[in-house]
């Protein structure tokens, strides 16, 4: 939901430009970079994708348009030693090039870019437009760079820090000015992360996309206004007083890798390979690192997400009620922090989480922490908001995972949570050593079966033509098969942009059944363990003339079937959720869709 970055350094318009590739997953709808030069900043921005930015840095040298950069990089663009970047989600105002960041004061001596939201931003424009602005854009971030020129007064720190106190809301901001050398950000509630190299200092939304310049990386508390000099990097509260932040060295770096094809597709085929991964660092580490002590007493679990991470807590809650003696409750994070779920010192909650930044998530933890329950976050992201807003956390093994759609990290948040509730079993006395030996075993085998699942892969893509001009695709499933169900359909819908919906298979008898009609499919997903009651089910749908698809180890009379190895009942949605995920994204590809960045999506919430 919006990414930034900036560099100090050699070749900072390339490097942020690679950079805003890197964070494109953040957000797609403009990009735009302001470079520092000897005289001004100057400001490229374009509405779109990265490479229409690419192009513009590119014109602006071929064209001769600005012959006053004091130099081009070897990649043909104007280049700079201070830079920051922008690619936007938009929030406030239309996708169009006027709103793209970055901005400038008016009287162009700050350019800001911003990830969040400025909540305050109406009362902050009127206090401007009443003495006579007029803004360029319909953003809540253009005020920042007014505030900046406003507060300026012979001081750069001082007039960030007075900007800082002014805004509610939250964002990360990075400043680049003509007063002095030096990068300037604001952070409060949206991520940011500073790293140091030999070459270059940087900032960043991301910690991966950081770690592949930076050696040692710091990740900025709220409330802290941040100094970045060629000498190094200083740390603030909004009143200017130094405090300290911890660097240290990581190993967060991923590949900025290219692929020939959509990266929605290689993640879902590298599901076999992270789920060994996810397994081998349970072993390795001895567990996930569940206390006896913290477990022992509680009388509740909590399972807290959204989107997919979600549904990984919807199918577990499912799985671990088998096995728990505890209540074992799903919640959308969003929901969690405005509603009364009871809390105390014997809850614990397992907040899920791929990026580790979703706003939503993070907010719901901060709550749940402060009515004295015990948050646990499981994430893909190393040192992402949300591992410092838990007590404990458990990453998944998933590796950077690009297409806005989320696919491998769901089936690792759903290994990761099944060890972890089974551990919980094991502490209290409800799953017996045998049982989880055998379950673990069966575990061991599940990347086989996916591979199996994936090698028929041109079955789903054939069966994709039959449900691609739907008019609507309803996915139905019964308990643990019911998780299922929801995550098919929403990696349906966000990336087909076909209408889709999840119900448990006996509600629908109950409304539903009249959206029935020819020209619907419905996907149904069973174990085996309720097949007569899927069976009516099926029959149900297929008499009103919707078209059935099963996705079952066995077949049904009306449905075209997707037929599944058999596999432990608890294990079953890690495998089950294969053929939807191929399925929506044949679906979509044969409707010509942008798979990996399906319109109006962002990976990274950053925004309630
Ligand atoms: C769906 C999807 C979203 C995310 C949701 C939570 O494919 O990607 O629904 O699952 O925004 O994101 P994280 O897991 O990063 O908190």
């Amino acid at each position: 939901m919006c990414g930034i970055f900036g560099m100090i350094g050699a070749n900072a318009v390339a490097n942020t430009l690679q950079a805003l590739k890197y964070l494109e997953y953040r957000g797609y709808d403009s990009a735009g970079i302001a470079a520092k030069q000897a005289d001004g900043i100057r400001i490229y921005k374009s509405e779109g994708r990265i490479h229409n930015l690419e192009k513009l840095l590119k014109n602006s040298v071929e064209n001769n348009a600005d012959s006053s950069f004091s130099g081009t990089s070897g990649a043909g663009y104007v280049e700079s030693e201070i830079a920051i970047g922008h690619t936007r989600w938009a929030t406030h105002g239309a996708v169009t090039t006027a709103n793209a960041h970055p901005f400038y004061s008016p009287d162009g001596n700050f350019a800001v870019v911003h990830n969040g939201i400025i909540e305050n931003y109406l009362a902050l424009k009127k206090q401007f437009t009443s003495r006579g602005a007029v803004f360029t854009s319909e953003t809540d971030s253009e005020t920042v760079a007014y505030l900046l020129q406003n507060n300026y007064n012979g001081n750069t720190l001082q007039a960030v820090c007075a900007t800082a106190k002014s805004l509610v809301g939250a964002f990360a901001i990075a400043v680049t000015t003509t007063y002095d050398n030096s990068l300037y950000a604001i952070k409060n509630k949206s991520p940011l992360v500073i790293g140091v190299s030999d070459v270059g200092v940087y900032l960043c939304s991301d910690i991966r996309c950081v770690s592949h310049w930076a050696t040692k990386v710091a990740v900025t508390p709220d409330n802290t206004v941040v100094v970045v000099g060629k000498e190094g990097v200083r740390f603030y509260d909004f009143e200017g007083k130094p405090i300290t932040v911890r660097f240290f060295t990581t190993d967060a770096a991923e590949e900025m890798e290219q692929v020939d094809g959509d990266f929605m597709l290689k993640e879902i085929f590298e599901i076999p390979e992270k789920i060994r991964l996810t397994q081998e660092g349970y072993f390795k580490n001895g567990g996930f690192g569940v206390e006896p002590e913290r477990v022992r007493n509680i009388s509740r679990i909590y399972l807290i997400g959204c989107g997919t991470a979600y549904n990984s807590g919807l199918q577990i809650a499912a799985v671990a009620r088998k096995f728990l003696d505890v209540d074992v409750l799903p919640v959308i994070a969003s929901e969690f922090i405005y509603d009364n779920y009871p809390v105390d010192g014997n809850t614990l909650a397992f907040f899920i989480s791929q990026s580790g930044e979703t706003a939503d998530t993070i907010r719901a933890a901060e709550n749940f922490n402060s009515l004295g329950g015990y948050s646990y976050a499981v994430t893909n992201t190393k040192a992402s908001s949300l591992c410092f807003a838990c007590k404990k956390v458990a990453y998944i093994y998933a590796g950077g995972e690009f297409a806005v759609a989320s696919t491998k990290a769901y089936n690792c948040q759903l290994v990761t949570l099944l060890l972890l509730t089974l551990d919980v079993g094991r502490i209290r006395g409800t799953v017996s050593n045998e049982q989880y030996a055998s379950v673990l075993r069966a575990l061991t085998g599940i990347p086989s079966v996916i591979e199996e699942v994936l090698s028929h892969s041109y079955e789903i893509s054939r069966i994709a033509e039959t449900v691609k001009d739907s008019s609507a695709v309803f996915y139905i499933g019964r308990t643990t098969d019911y998780p299922t169900a929801c995550e098919g359909s929403l990696k349906l819908k966000e990336i087909s942009y076909i209408h889709s919906e999840a119900y448990p298979a006996g509600e629908l008898k109950h409304g539903t059944l009249a959206l029935m009609e020819e020209n619907v499919t419905v996907v149904a997903i069973t174990d085996g363990t309720l097949s007569d009651k899927m069976a009516s089910s099926i029959n149900e749908v297929a008499t009103r003339g919707a078209k059935v698809i099963s996705v079952s180890p066995q077949t049904f009379p009306n449905a075209l079937s997707v037929t599944l190895p058999k596999v432990n009942t608890l294990l079953y949605g890690i495998v089950s959720v294969v053929p939807l995920q191929l399925l929506a994204y044949y679906v979509a590809k044969r409707l010509g869709r942008d798979v990996d960045k399906p319109r109006n999506l962002a990976k990274s919430v950053t925004v309630e």
